[in-house]
């Protein structure tokens, strides 16, 4: 058996360490029900057994941009496992599975900043040095630049459809040209192209998996990108760096969707092409709506205690988008880190039988439109391309969690865009990174500290 190498971005708190949480939870136990399918998908696929890999080991890679933050972080993992087993064998379960995972486990913390293309490098090529390969890759961490509220933009459209208020934060105001020392703009840098390069400088970590002759399985790696609901048209390609924009955060959660989506098109194109399964998949996933540090950095604490009581409401009300806490939002990550790839539904493959209706009421969400400026109503013509699709945290009523699917919004009118978007990313991956060997050294270790941009801002979405 092989060991299981996952490495998760911002995993010292908010969701991605609630998706670490869920990780040890789940994988050390014999039954991931996380992993659990919950689509219906078409019968050739359903055809296919359900196996899951069997692993001698984790080694769960906290990247994080402050060391003494993932320290204290990795402490808190590792009493929250300990809580679990001991809560098994109180129950008078012989938790012989979990022991060994507990003695098998080992929580590795790399050190990287996503607005710093030195840091990122430095920090993938450390892990090169490092881990033998890479089973996932959680891209989890991310910022807004979030300063206050419009609370008109807020009031009018909750009396009119409280749901959409309380799921997207277009009544959130942000600020405009923010950039960082590498001169880029600082959202984009921080949620897109930081990311991206961690992921291209990654690759051949990620590749090492699938072609080992030491593991007995060759499971493709995933790369899970962290979108949001949000992720909306705001994005205007001719500020690809979001710098003049006042939405960057939706702007680059959506270029985060078409990026990743273009990504995964190539992946299987190439596996039609060479009839070999592709080396890495790319999925995208986003935890609904929940309570993170963005919050608690720019509002009274008042006012984050009412926002959380809000998200019951919401979920009163029928919304599905509001798991609220970061653990429960964190199905979306274990979910399709643990399920077998047959079992999630991929547009490209299984167009047809994906049923969903991002519509409930078209003439009052187009006036929500009006109101709130985001593109919320999605009609699609079924002669189209199937749009690609987003994995997202969802619960009933009562807060169970589940894992829903959303469309990529737009995806005929923006398709080009993610085209030109792999081109550019890779043309200034080229020309910051391949073409200066004499810089970036392949040995080379963790960067150096990276100071923060010009002030401290609110890390986050919402
Ligand atoms: N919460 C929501 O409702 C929601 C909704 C949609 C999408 N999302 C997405 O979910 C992801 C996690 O957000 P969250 O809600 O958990 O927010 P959070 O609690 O603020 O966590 C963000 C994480 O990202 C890290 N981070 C921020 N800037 C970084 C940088 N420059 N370099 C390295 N790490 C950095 C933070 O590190 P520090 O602790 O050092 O600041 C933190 O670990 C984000 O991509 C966010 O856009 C969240």
């Amino acid at each position: 058996m092989s060991r299981l190498y996952i490495a998760v971005t911002g995993a010292n708190n908010g969701v991605g360490f609630g998706a670490c949480q869920r990780l040890l939870e789940q994988l050390s136990s014999e039954h991931q029900t996380d992993g659990n399918p919950q689509f219906d998908i078409p019968v050739e696929s359903k055809d296919v057994p359900d196996e899951r890999p069997r692993w001698s080991g984790l080694t769960l890679i906290m990247v994080c941009r402050n060391v003494q933050r993932a320290e204290a972080a990795r402490g808190k993992l590792l009493s929250y496992l300990d809580q679990i087993l001991e809560g098994r064998k109180a129950r008078g379960a012989l938790d012989e599975y979990g022991q060994n995972f507990r003695q098998n486990l080992v929580i590795g913390i790399e050190k990287c900043d996503f607005t710093s293309v030195e840091s990122v490098v430095g920090c993938a090529r450390g892990m090169r040095t490092k881990y033998p390969y890479l089973n996932h890759l959680v891209l989890n961490a991310g910022a807004a630049s979030f300063v206050a509220i419009d609370w008109f933009k807020l009031i009018v459209p909750f009396i009119l459809h409280p749901i959409i208020s309380l799921t997207v934060v277009s009544y959130i105001i942000q600020a405009i040209g923010e950039r960082t020392h590498d001169g880029f703009g600082y959202i984009w840098q921080c949620n897109v192209f930081g990311p991206y390069l961690f992921y291209r400088e990654l690759q051949p970590l990620l590749e090492a998996f699938h072609s080992r002759s030491d593991v007995d399985c060759h499971y493709p790696s995933r790369v899970l990108w962290t979108s949001s609901l949000e992720a909306t048209h705001f994005y205007r390609p001719e500020d690809w760096q979001l710098v003049t924009t006042d939405h960057s955060y939706e702007s680059s959660k959506y270029q985060v969707d078409l990026l990743a989506s273009q990504l995964e098109i190539q992946a299987l194109r190439l596996e039609e092409q060479t009839n070999r399964p592709a080396k890495v998949r790319h999925l995208i996933i986003h935890p609904g709506v929940a309570s993170t540090g963005i919050v608690d950095s720019f509002l009274h604490p008042i006012l984050v205690h009412l926002m959380g009581l809000s998200f019951y409401l919401a979920r009163f009300l029928g919304s599905p988008h509001h798991p609220r806490d970061p653990h429960t939002a964190g199905i979306a990550a274990t979910h399709t880190l643990l399920t077998p790839l047959e079992n999630l539904p991929n547009p490209q493959r299984h167009s047809k039988c994906l049923k969903f209706n991002e519509i409930d009421n078209e003439e009052k969400m187009r006036l929500q439109e009006k109101l709130t400026e985001v593109r919320w109503v999605q009609v699609i013509d079924p002669k189209d391309p199937p749009p690609p699709i987003k994995f997202g945290a969802q619960t009933d009523c009562f807060g169970n969690p589940r894992v829903g699917v959303t469309r990529v919004k737009q995806w005929k009118e923006y398709e080009p865009e993610s085209r030109a978007l792999v081109d550019r990313f890779e043309g200034l991956y080229k020309s910051l990174i391949l073409d200066h060997p004499e810089k970036f050294r392949d040995d080379a270790g963790p960067a150096a500290d990276v100071p923060v941009v010009q002030k401290r801002r609110s890390s986050l979405g919402g």
